[in-house]
């Protein structure tokens, strides 16, 4: 996507023309948020801290996806999810890994969570709806009640 758009100012006319030919723009909307995903929202003020390059087109891609969105979905919760901003690509300090390595790469940092989930279901053998809760001690910076 961003390789398509190039520079910041074709985003907005990109992105409405994908929406208008029945597009989904991929890494906005959430099956289950319906507001901000919290994840997409830490990462984007690390990406702010980092800027330059790609980061910055990113950012910008992002404000003008939510523009289009609103005005030609309107009244639909649909919001920045954790991958647009985790994609390896945007980030210029994670060089050297190729490109077509960016879905494996991905599936490896899920796969801790993934063998939680196994050994949760092994232990009836039943299908899990997985669902996590997080029991360790929030960090310092964290507000305090906040999950
Ligand atoms: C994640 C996703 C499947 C959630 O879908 P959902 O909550 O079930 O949303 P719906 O299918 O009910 O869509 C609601 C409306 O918003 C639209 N919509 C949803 N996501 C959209 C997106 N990313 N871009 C443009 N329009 C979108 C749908 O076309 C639909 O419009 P309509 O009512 O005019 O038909 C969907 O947002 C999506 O396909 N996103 C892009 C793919 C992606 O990023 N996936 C990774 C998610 S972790």
């Amino acid at each position: 996507m961003f390789d398509q758009i190039g520079s910041a100012d074709r985003a907005r006319d990109w992105l409405a023309e994908r929406v208008r030919a029945a597009h989904r723009l991929m890494r906005f909307g959430h099956r289950v948020y319906r507001t901000d995903d919290p994840r997409a929202l830490a990462l984007k003020a690390t990406a702010q801290e980092i800027g330059g390059g790609r980061v910055d087109l990113a950012l910008q891609v992002e404000e003008s996806a939510h523009e289009v969105l609103r005005e030609l979905k309107p009244g639909r919760p649909l919001y920045t999810n954790v991958e647009f901003l985790s994609t390896r690509r945007w980030c210029s300090s994670w060089p050297g890994i190729p490109r077509e390595l960016s879905t494996v790469t991905f599936a490896a940092s899920r796969v801790v969570g993934w063998t939680a989930h196994i050994l949760e279901q092994i232990d009836d053998n039943r299908l899990i709806r997985p669902t996590a809760t997080y029991l360790g001690e929030m960090p310092a910076t964290a507000s305090s009640g906040r999950r």
